[in-house]
């Protein structure tokens, strides 16, 4: 049980011992049986809980074999829930929506999304688009739903690395229905509305305002957990009217080795701090070239100096990718998705673990109606 209490739900954000979800513990030997309640039958984040409870409890010499299984919470165990939830959340959260960030500058709310998560940089060609489309596919693996909104008007990329092609078309409801990957992956990008994709537009500063709203207001994402934001370069007009427009939940920060001087590192977490939007931690992209023959570490731009900067900043640190030719191949082929490295999934867990554990995401936890829907 002391073991278990580190393991956060995975929707809830909170420890499985704390929302009463560890039903039975059986040990026989250094075998281990743990019966979990889930909150909805058939959880797509079943199999990730799974895993948390398995490391967690798993301690060779101690306990060898960790069996897991799953039950479902009843009705009225749910509604217990809820109401523990939302009495604990009122306390933090009571103003979330419609939060105001300065004068005539309104957020617009959050909708069916739990965790809006933009993905900045200082300056241009770091990766950040990189980063925001193999993390959302990481996310999607462990089966959140996740959508991807391409806010770099001037060089949107999202749906070329992620082969989406075709137009959006307005659904019943009168939103704009996203495109989906391959893997499921809810994607918006002005590419795929614009009429003629290679022609260059030219963005001033109110319809850059105007044309974000609308990627984001105007198309029905439906429930998400993750809906995760890339941001133009640099610290201009466009990323900072993201940073005003949407209710962001976190920032994540991306650099390279060749930031030489920190400061342009520093420019974005102040922009962050400034706006409000809490820095989940920073990735240090291309980091190194890992030889394909020997498996070398090669430093190609000097020690890399990401855990330092972060330090420095005050940020976490989140990890170091290095520089892959698969990547570059993958990106251009429009199946970054069918990209996988341990590196990445650990960034991918890092984030869902901070992203879970921002308190007053506790106050959205459960209303939403399709985790409260107890399938019988
Ligand atoms: N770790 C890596 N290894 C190899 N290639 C990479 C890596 N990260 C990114 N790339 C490649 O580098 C290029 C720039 O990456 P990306 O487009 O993600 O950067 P960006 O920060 O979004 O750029 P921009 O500022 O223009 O939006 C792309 O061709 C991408 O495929
Ligand atoms: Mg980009
Ligand atoms: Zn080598």
């Amino acid at each position: 049980m002391e073991r278990l209490k580190g393991v956060l739900d995975p929707e809830i954000g909170r420890s499985i011992v704390d929302l009463n979800m560890v039903r039975d513990i059986t040990v026989d030997n250094g075998n281990v049986t743990v019966k979990i309640a889930l909150t909805v039958a058939h959880c797509p984040l079943a199999k990730t809980l799974q895993t948390d409870v398995e490391n967690a409890v798993r301690k060779p010499g101690d306990v060898e074999s960790v069996k897991v299984e799953t039950t479902t919470m009843t009705r009225r165990e749910l509604e217990e829930l809820r109401l523990r939830l939302q009495t604990a959340s009122t306390a933090s959260s009571t103003q979330k929506d419609g939060l105001a960030v300065g004068p005539g500058i309104e957020r617009l709310g959050k909708r069916g999304i739990r965790s809006i998560i933009a993905i900045i940089s200082g300056k241009g060609g770091v990766g950040k688009s990189f980063v925001t489309s193999v993390l959302a596919s990481e996310l999607k693996k462990r089966g959140y739903e996740v959508g991807v909104l391409d806010a770099d008007l001037t060089g949107p990329s999202i749906a070329k690395v992620l082969g989406v092609t075709g137009k959006p078309y307005k659904g019943a409801g009168g939103g704009i229905v996203p495109l989906r990957t391959t893997s499921g992956i809810k994607v918006m990008s002005i590419n795929l509305v614009l009429e003629d994709p290679s022609m260059p537009v030219i963005w001033r500063g109110p319809i850059v305002n105007s044309v974000i709203r609308q990627l984001y207001w105007d198309v029905d994402w439906g429930d998400l957990h993750y809906l995760l934001v890339d941001l133009p370069p640099g610290t201009s007009d466009a990323p900072l009217t993201v940073f005003q427009s949407l209710p962001l939940d976190g920032v994540i920060v991306v650099s390279s080795p060749q930031d030489l001087a920190s400061m342009i590192v520093s420019k974005s977490v102040n922009m962050a701090k400034k706006m409000n939007a809490p820095i989940l931690g920073l990735v240090e992209n291309m980091s190194y070239l890992k030889c394909p023959s020997c498996g070398d570490m090669m430093k190609l731009f000097g020690e890399p100096r990401g855990e330092k900067l972060a330090l420095s900043q005050g940020v976490p640190f989140l990890g170091a990718v290095p520089l892959d030719p698969a990547i570059a191949r993958l990106s251009d082929e429009g199946r970054i998705e069918e990209y996988s490295s341990p590196i990445i999934a650990s960034i991918a867990d890092e984030l869902r673990a901070r992203a879970a554990k921002q308190a007053d995401q506790l106050a959205q936890a459960l209303p939403i109606a399709w985790s409260m829907e107890p399938s019988s």
